[in-house]
């Protein structure tokens, strides 16, 4: 053997070595797809890949960039058709039946788990609905998120001479306005489709209550889409839009939320996925940063439930690693430390029941007592625009929608409303 046949030899040599070395040790490989790419997020998610690991799993990661996920649902989607969907994945609400339909889902490899763990006594029905396909647990929960939340900056909002957190939307408005003249950002705010529809949600909860919420954005009345409520949801929507980031055209989500904790800026509006970018800059619920529901919706609560679903594999290996995967997401321990992490509540009754036992913050305790106390009342909402209330194709009509109208200040309230109808019309 010529001394380049032998280098190219040891070559081919060394790149085999490893991989056979981790397929022995390793009991299965699994990969996951989800979105959780910011820096407070990738860091709830390492929670997950570490305990896998531990447990003697390969992790592949197959995170896509793209808040709200819809990137990953395109690559989803394409992998999908190629036949090479992942083993696990972050998909949810109603998209989850609408997967199980095609078949891809497996309706098997999560049945043990389920029965062993105690599945249906540890969550909640609606919670432990979203998941199955009839009547099997395709998906496992992971946590819930609150969306109707507000982010303020306290040592900003003393500085504007802004004393209390605003409870109505003219509140909100006065404190906007005194922000703006202080200099700041009144309201950090990314330009992305479903940012734009997770204010808008906000508002339509604040103007309408959750019966007119449900009305409108659940059961997509025409009467509701159209009606004077909704009028004037699209006119509050428009006022708040003019206090938004003149930068944060495209911006993501988690950039926007720097501003806020670097004091650019006074307030967001999101999801309790923002808590995540405070705790990783080691900022205090209630001392640092006030979360207080969006003005007007304290009695009620959209929700937003994480989720991962378990794909068909032609790999028999991969169904140890999904069941550990699923085994694991429920427990106590990761239940805890990953929404601490993530900023959101644990989906688990005794724990939602019991926050304080686990040493959950501020925020996350009056997250887990509204949820619960909004169950009873009605004032407990699907998110629309984080997949929880409708279609994807219903969804995109109400993005395409909002958004039109938000970046046309000349735009007419009425007219919106008209076009939103008909655009869910055509998408249902
Ligand atoms: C939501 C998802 C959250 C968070 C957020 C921002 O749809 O449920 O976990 O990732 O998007 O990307």
């Amino acid at each position: 053997m010529n001394s380049t046949l032998r280098l190219a030899a040891a070559i081919s040599l060394a790149s085999l070595l490893p991989l056979s070395a981790s397929a022995a040790e390793s009991k299965g490989s699994v990969e996951v797809v989800h979105w959780w790419t910011s820096g407070g997020e990738k860091a709830a998610v390492d929670v997950l890949k570490a305990q896998v690991e531990k447990d003697g799993f390969t992790w592949k990661d197959g995170a896509v960039a793209g808040g709200g996920g819809a990137t990953a649902m395109t690559v989803l989607k394409s992998r999908a058709v190629a036949g090479n969907p992942p083993g696990v994945a972050q998909i949810k609400g109603p998209d989850i039946q609408e997967w199980a339909s095609t078949g891809l889902l497996d309706t098997d490899v999560l049945k043990n788990v389920a029965k062993e763990e105690k599945w249906d006594s540890l969550l909640d029905k609606k919670v432990a609905d979203t998941v199955k396909y009839d009547g099997d647990y395709v998906a496992v929960p992971v946590n819930i998120h609150r969306i109707n939340w507000l982010w303020i900056n306290p040592e900003v909002f003393k500085k504007a001479g802004i004393d209390k957190a605003p409870t109505t939307l003219d509140e909100f408005y006065a404190a906007a306005d005194k922000l703006k003249a202080a200099g700041f950002i009144p309201l950090a705010h990314g330009g992305q489709p479903w940012q734009d529809s997770t204010v808008f949600e906000s508002v339509v909860l604040a103007v309408m209550g959750p019966e007119g919420y449900k009305k409108a954005m659940v059961d997509l009345d025409a009467s509701a889409l159209t009606g004077p409520e909704m009028v004037k949801s699209l006119t509050e929507l428009m006022k708040v839009a003019t206090y938004m980031d003149p930068d944060g055209k495209g911006q993501d989500w988690n950039l926007e939320a720097a501003k806020v904790i670097n004091g650019k800026a006074g307030m967001q509006i999101m999801g309790d996925w923002a808590k995540s970018e405070w705790t990783l800059a080691k900022k205090t619920a209630g001392k640092d940063y006030q979360c207080v529901p969006f003005p007007g919706t304290d009695k009620a609560f959209l929700y937003n439930i994480d989720s991962l679903v378990v794909f068909k594999q032609k790999d028999e290996g991969t169904a140890a690693g999904q069941q550990d995967i699923a085994k694991q997401v429920l427990g106590q321990d990761f239940q805890k430390v990953f929404s601490v992490n993530k900023g959101s509540i644990p989906v688990r009754n005794d724990m939602l029941a019991d926050m304080g036992k686990y040493g959950f913050d501020a925020c996350a305790q009056t997250s887990a007592k509204d949820f619960l106390a909004d169950a009873k009342t009605g004032g407990l909402q699907p998110s629309m625009a984080h997949n929880m209330a409708t279609t994807l194709a219903v969804q995109g009509a109400f993005f395409d929608v909002v958004t039109n109208y938000i970046n046309d200040p000349k735009a007419d309230p009425a007219d919106a409303a008209k076009k939103l109808a008909a655009a869910i019309k055509a998408a249902k």
